[in-house]
């Protein structure tokens, strides 16, 4: 299948798009009497996704039924819940403070409490456990949604770093020196192994990153995104008019001006 691109009109327009995206998406998983297992749903960090997450705290009750989500973290910085840097902190105030989602399907990254590596290695259990799905061995989750970084990394995959290179753990601690930290992230392979993975990018200020992901030769270790191809998933770019500027469609996308 084709790789989609949803051009949005401006940031307001790409966030109502990307939550009916996401509600048609979870509705359909949802309704199918053949499917038993819950929708997993792996949120991004950073600041783009935060007007979706609120704009799906505002929906009708009922419009997802959350008691059949699982929401996972496609990673997270190595500090505690509450702190301002946390992604877990993030989605909890725009929006787990606002929906009824059972506490058991809230499955954030473990408190690494100074050791990511366990906390990595713990998550990783989780995940096998309760994505019960799979995808050639690896937990299949639904949905993975993911940001772009200026510099092309995307989750805490970044440029130069040691998680590049895992090509068979779920969960890692990924030391990332531009940073002077450690993130704990999903891994390529997971990610690769997802039925759909959702870039959601906003801004003129990711247009560079977005044309390099596209059309720069391939180089993961450079430009992480590269690693980001589904096996047998979808991928799709919901974006805004100010992300596409003026980059040209790879031949390998179908776009739809929304
Ligand atoms: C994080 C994210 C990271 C983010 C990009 C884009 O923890 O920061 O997972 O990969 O998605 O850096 O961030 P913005 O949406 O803030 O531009």
């Amino acid at each position: 299948m084709r790789d989609q691109v949803h051009v949005c009109k401006d940031a307001e327009s790409l966030a109502v798009h990307s939550r009916n995206w996401l509600v048609d998406r979870v509705g359909r998983h949802q309704a199918d009497p053949e499917i038993k297992t819950p929708f997993s749903l792996a949120l991004a960090g950073g600041s783009t996704p935060m007007r979706l997450y609120e704009l799906l705290s505002e929906l009708p009750v009922g419009a997802i039924d959350w008691n059949r989500v699982l929401l996972l973290w496609g990673d997270e910085r190595n500090v505690p819940a509450d702190h301002a840097d946390s992604n877990y902190r993030m989605v909890k105030e725009s929006l787990l403070d606002r929906i009824a989602i059972p506490a058991e399907n809230v499955l954030p990254v473990p408190e690494s409490g100074g050791n990511p590596q366990d906390a990595a290695e713990a998550y990783e259990r989780v995940l096998r456990e309760r994505v019960q799905v799979r995808h050639r061995k690896l937990p299949r989750i639904d949905c993975v949604l993911l940001g772009l970084g200026n510099d092309v990394h995307t989750a805490s995959l970044f440029p130069g770093t040691q998680a590049i290179e895992e090509k068979s753990r779920l969960v890692v601690a990924n030391e990332v020196p531009k940073l002077k930290s450690t993130r704990i992230t999903f891994t390529a392979p997971l990610i690769n192994a997802a039925r759909n993975v959702v870039y959601l990018l906003s801004g003129a200020g990711k247009s560079e990153a977005l044309s390099i992901l596209w059309h720069a030769p391939f180089s993961p270790e450079q430009f992480p995104a590269q690693l980001i191809h589904p096996v047998e998933g979808t991928l799709t770019f919901l974006v805004d008019k100010d992300v596409m500027g003026d980059i040209p469609l790879p031949e390998t996308v179908m776009v739809q001006l929304i």
